[in-house]
């Protein structure tokens, strides 16, 4: 996504921030966008409190003297705001090609709203993954050898060509959904392994989306909630 567009999401995504906010804040480059605009919001007076779903996403909002809250010390979170990897028209979600999927769908299970922020090329008509994977290590021969038994593709993502590790200290094996009808039934199989962790498939799906369509933001309601969606 170009930066530009990234900034006139941000800028929206704001819009919705209220003084007196716990806010659930993603990971992601979209997400760090946000949070750069959140600094500057928080800096001209607004208040509020983050929660933030990983490493990276808690020393930019310290640079940024945005204050943060454990998700023990939060009573409760009024609104996620993240970025996706891929959304479908019924609005199911991947996530996860950052890493940050588990605190994130922690951190989005218990917030009262959901906002994600996604340029046009993450809305999809079928969700065509990777499907992310986190496991313990330990179990990844076990959890390699079901989803090849199974003739999915499976690639152990890797940083700087070494295993990529989640903040949790576990693997991501990125799932090729080719040959998947029906991601979310993959998905609650796989929760059911021992050693596997999480998934990027994100069953509590968003309020709404933000997204910008030749040069404007437009907001999309979740299909249930329809007649919220139009221009922001
Ligand atoms: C982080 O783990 C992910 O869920 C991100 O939110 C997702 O990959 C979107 O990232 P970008 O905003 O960088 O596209």
């Amino acid at each position: 996504m170009y930066e530009q567009e990234k900034k006139m999401l941000a800028e929206a995504a704001i819009k919705q921030v209220k003084n007196g906010m716990i806010l659930g804040l993603g990971t992601g480059s979209t997400t760090r966008s946000f949070i750069d605009a959140l600094g500057e919001w928080v800096k001209a007076g607004g208040e509020v409190q983050g929660v933030a779903t990983s490493n990276e996403t808690v020393e930019q909002a310290k640079r940024l003297n945005i204050p943060l809250l454990s998700l023990e010390e939060a009573t409760h979170i009024d609104l996620v705001i993240d970025g996706i990897d891929q959304i479908d028209p019924r609005f199911r979600v991947l996530k996860g090609g950052g890493g940050a999927l588990f605190r994130e769908k922690v951190v989005a299970l218990m917030s009262r709203e959901i906002l994600y922020l996604a340029d046009a090329s993450k809305f999809v008509h079928h969700l065509t993954g990777p499907l992310p994977v986190e496991i313990d290590a330990f179990a990844r021969p076990y959890v390699e050898r079901y989803l090849r038994d199974k003739q999915l593709d499976v690639t152990l993502r890797e940083h700087d060509g070494q295993p990529f590790v989640t903040d949790g200290g576990h693997l991501i094996l990125d799932v090729d959904l080719e040959r998947v009808q029906d991601v979310r039934h993959l998905a609650q199989e796989l929760k059911s392994l021992t050693g596997v962790l999480e998934t990027g498939y994100f069953e509590r799906q968003p309020d709404h989306v933000l997204t910008v369509e030749q040069g404007k933001v437009r907001q999309v309601a979740h299909p249930n909630l329809r007649d919220g969606g139009g221009l922001v």
